[in-house]
């Protein structure tokens, strides 16, 4: 667990982890997140291949999420999100992303889908993740029981609350969504946790040092061997 002070350094420390991963391993495997909290590492990312100091040709991503209903093309969905965050800017293959399709015809076959194409690369090398207020990491709520492989999720109105801020308001935010589950997300070779901001502080302990329960999935994260978390 690293404290640090400032969010810059956060973004230098976790960019920087990144991209001694993809230097010593070419074709590593990024597992990314969506959301603020990551945006500032992969501004750092976008900085390092620009002053060619990492190259990401061979590098494949999944994605760990998906607003059901929205087309790739729509500017809240997160495939537009990470192509406008991230892909556009670096010489990633762009047939070597990956995110869920929430347009796809049958969600449940493409959870099934994405698990078969994540399997077929092996194990993620580095997972990156953020955490929403009520402990959910990717879109896996707060729930009784949790689903391992990536399946379809109803949000919970807390999520739905937090990201209205990027739609025009609330009943704009779709209702559901595609995300990796809880299983897929700690077959990660390494977890890289981030938080920034007083207003996760809490979260975060509760994450980290509460009791491991399905109410709060980032809990669960207490069982992977090499988990790094930037606050
Ligand atoms: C979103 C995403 C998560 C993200 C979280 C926190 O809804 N599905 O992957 O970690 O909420 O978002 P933020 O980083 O903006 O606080």
């Amino acid at each position: 667990i690293l404290k640090l002070p400032t969010a810059a350094e956060v973004n230098e420390v976790g960019a920087d982890l990144i991209t001694s991963l993809v230097q010593t391993k070419p074709n590593a495997v990024l597992g990314l997140a969506t959301g603020s909290t990551p945006v500032g590492i992969y501004q750092e990312l976008i900085r390092a291949y620009q002053r060619g100091l990492v190259s990401f040709k061979q590098v494949k991503a999944f994605n760990l999420d998906e607003y059901i209903g929205l087309p790739a093309t729509h500017s809240q969905s997160y495939a537009y999100f990470m192509k406008e965050q991230l892909f556009n800017h670096i010489d990633i293959d762009p047939e070597q992303t990956n995110i869920p399709n929430g347009t796809a015809a049958d969600p449940h076959e493409e959870g099934k889908r994405y698990d078969a194409l994540l399997e077929s690369v092996g194990n993620i090398d580095l997972q990156i993740l953020g955490i929403g207020h009520n402990g959910h990491i990717g879109f896996n709520e707060p729930s009784p029981a949790l689903v391992s492989g990536t399946h379809v999720v109803e949000l919970a109105e807390q999520t739905r609350e937090a990201n209205a801020r990027f739609f025009e308001d609330k009943s704009q935010v779709p209702t559901h969504a595609l995300t990796m589950g809880v299983g897929s997300i700690l077959k990660a070779k390494t977890i890289l946790l981030v938080a920034k901001g007083a207003d996760k502080a809490n979260i975060v302990h509760r994450a980290l040092t509460g009791p491991i329960t399905t109410e709060c999935p980032a809990s669960l994260l207490q069982t992977h061997p090499h988990l790094i978390v930037l606050l």
